[in-house]
């Protein structure tokens, strides 16, 4: 079975939809739908916003259904020259750039206990979903996900997470879900549509772009469940 996560309704409900005999179960207020998709026995959940919510739900998801493989789907801004909005940040690993304990002496991003900075995601996933948004027509590009409690909206704070992990998008729940699967050794892929510049424009463009960009993820990943 495979888990696909989803910050908010605009990032599962295009998916939700797609659904063959769907069955829901709500725990710790997170709704978990399971049902086939394309054939493929699925389970998707609306996980809330931010890294706590996300790893309660991904948590949750994989002691309650037998998942093997776990999808984070949606939004994210730009920290990269390459992709621009309605472009693909896959990510070939996450972060979580507002985890800091250097002021002790460990580098910025450290997650402690796991002694992990940049948590991967399975190799076959990343590809076969740059193949098939290849074959989708959509631009992307494949590099590190930074997560972290915050909307990114200036060039400072931008900068700063580029330059410390040398992320190509912002969002707030993939380095969460990936930690989760790391310390279940379950496989992950993070995918997400720029919806804004994570810039002095992001709010505005966010309002504007982010339904439209969450379509283009769902797009996606409704054709790597078809294709594992
Ligand atoms: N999700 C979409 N845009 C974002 C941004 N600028 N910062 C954090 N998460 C986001």
């Amino acid at each position: 079975m495979i888990g696909i996560i989803g910050a908010m309704q605009i990032e599962i409900d295009g998916l939700r939809a797609m659904l063959d005999t769907p069955t829901s179960c709500t725990i710790s207020g997170i709704e978990y739908t399971s049902g086939s998709l394309h054939g493929v026995d699925v389970v998707m959940a609306v996980c809330g916003i931010g890294k706590v919510f996300a790893a309660i739900c991904a948590q949750t998801m994989m002691l309650s259904y037998p998942v093997e493989a776990v999808i984070n789907t949606g939004v994210a801004g730009t920290l990269s020259p390459n992709i621009g909005i309605q472009d693909i940040a896959i990510a070939s690993d996450l972060v979580q750039h507002d985890m800091d304990t250097s002021a002790i002496g460990d580098p910025p991003g450290l997650l402690s206990g796991i002694n992990v900075i940049h948590l991967p995601c399975q190799p076959k996933l990343v590809s076969l979903a740059e193949e098939i948004a290849a074959e989708l027509g959509f631009h992307t590009e494949t590099g590190t996900i930074a997560s972290g409690d915050q909307f990114v909206h200036t060039d400072g704070e931008k900068e700063r997470i580029r330059t410390a992990f040398g992320g190509i998008a912002a969002e707030m729940e993939g380095g969460s879900i990936a930690q989760v699967c790391y310390v279940n050794q379950v496989p992950c892929v993070v995918i997400r549509a720029i919806s804004d510049d994570a810039s002095g424009n992001s709010p505005a463009d966010y309002s504007q772009f982010a339904a439209k960009a969450a379509e283009r993820s769902i797009q996606l990943v409704s054709q790597l469940v078809r294709r594992y």
